[in-house]
């Protein structure tokens, strides 16, 4: 399958349409039978935008529960260490729950609220989503549960612990790989039955519209106020903004405000991927870099396919960025030319996870160690004047048990 021709950038600003279209990519690929949801989700979110009652519910949730705004901050050792430009972070390991994630779980609460929807489910990689779901579901009084593949719940066991203590209930899924693609497959299978009475928060831009950009919009949050605390902490724009990608969610909510307003044209965006243990299939999990577009979970846009089409096994060390798919918002950007992207190895994310705890006394997940690997890269070849901001995206906590065996810290484990 492949994509319409790419649009020039100025009309990416304004997408989706009305179909759900960032250019050729998105829309709605989904079984009959969940069409009626989506339409539903669809007019609760239009109106919910409309209504300046739900926006001021949100921002209070967002000051008063989650932490927001969350700072900005110089990195002087890692910026001595890169010997070029200023490292500046966006400290989204600050919300309440550790990532990023909680903005869109809080916020689609709400619109399932606004639905009257009794239960809420939600799938999960790293853990995070699958925790700020539990996080938000607990303080609205609904049932949850999380669907997770067995692998990740290996890797990230702390976080299954810490949604089992909200009070969701952790289903394990044994299919495929045993990871985020099996458990995206098995929330939208129980989605199908149980819409009538059951919201699913999907975690990243994914999903048949108007998921992406519902979650884009709830974690746009990160790229305004990040526009803002550069204008006056730096008296200026970033010169270039990082973000991992997994999904594509934690990139979106900061690149969105500098790519949809022509006065951050000249604000260079870098999206990082995945790279795994190598190139060849299966080693990684790099959509935009090796893919080609494709239909997965019911959109359009760069997936990992074998010839045949069927979605390819992919790998990182990263439980969150180990997905074949990626956001259609990102495959229109790659096309179009506003955001670029490149991508990093597990041993360099695992060298950055390192790095960052020793230079800058900040544990951060494995997710944003790759952005942070790049900015490395990127940083001795730019000179001092040159502002890079990162979007440090999440904590560490559940990475810690894997990185010490991954890097067999004797002194440590
Ligand atoms: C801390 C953290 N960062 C990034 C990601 C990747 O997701 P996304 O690309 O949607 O931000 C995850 C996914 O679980 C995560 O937990």
């Amino acid at each position: 399958m492949t994509a319409t021709a790419t649009p020039p950038i100025s009309q990416t600003r304004r997408f989706p349409d009305d179909r759900g279209y960032f250019g050729g990519y998105g829309g709605v690929f989904i079984p009959e039978t969940l069409h009626h949801a989506v339409a539903e989700l669809a007019e609760a979110y239009r109106e919910a935008r409309a209504d300046p009652a739900f926006a001021a519910q949100l921002a209070e949730l967002a000051r008063d529960y989650i932490g927001r705004p969350t700072p900005l901050q110089f990195a002087p050792r890692l910026t001595a260490a890169g010997g070029g430009a200023q490292i500046w972070l966006k400290r989204e390991d600050l919300a309440h729950t550790g990532a990023h994630k909680i903005n869109n779980a809080i916020g689609q609460c709400l619109l399932a609220l606004r639905m009257g929807k009794k239960r809420i489910i939600a799938e999960t990689g790293a853990g995070q989503h699958g925790v700020a779901t539990a996080t938000a579901a607990a303080k609205f009084g609904l049932p949850c549960e999380v669907f997770m593949g067995e692998e990740d719940m290996r890797r990230q066991r702390p976080n299954v612990l810490r949604m089992r203590m909200m009070g969701a209930t952790v289903t394990g899924v044994g299919d495929g790989s045993r990871t985020l693609k099996d458990a995206t497959n098995a929330a939208l299978r129980d989605w199908m039955g149980s819409s009538a009475d059951t919201h699913y928060i999907i975690g990243s831009v994914v999903g048949p519209h108007p998921f992406p950009m519902i979650v884009r919009d709830f974690q746009a949050v990160i790229g305004h106020e990040s526009i803002a605390a550069c204008r006056d902490q730096i008296g200026r724009l970033p010169d270039t903004v990082v973000a991992v990608v997994g999904g594509g969610s934690n990139a979106s909510g900061m690149f969105y405000p500098f790519a949809s307003d022509p006065g951050c044209d000249g604000v260079a965006l870098v999206g990082v991927e995945p790279g795994g243990t190598g190139t060849a299939p299966g080693q990684h999990a790099a959509a935009l870099t090796h893919g080609s577009p494709g239909v997965l979970h019911g959109a359009l846009s760069y997936v990992m396919q074998n010839s045949d089409g069927q979605t390819a096994d992919v790998h990182s060390v990263s439980a969150g960025l180990d997905y074949p798919g990626i956001g259609p918002e990102h495959s229109c950007w790659k096309d179009s030319g506003r955001v670029s992207y490149a991508s990093v190895t597990d041993s360099e994310a695992l060298a950055a996870f390192e790095l960052i705890c020793r230079l800058e006394g900040i544990l951060p997940a494995l997710e944003p160690s790759h952005a942070l690997a790049h900015v490395m890269k990127l940083a001795p070849t730019l000179p001092a004047d040159h502002v890079v901001l990162m979007n440090l995206c999440g904590r560490g906590d559940k990475d810690l048990d894997e990185v010490i065996r991954l890097l067999g810290h004797a002194e440590t484990a």
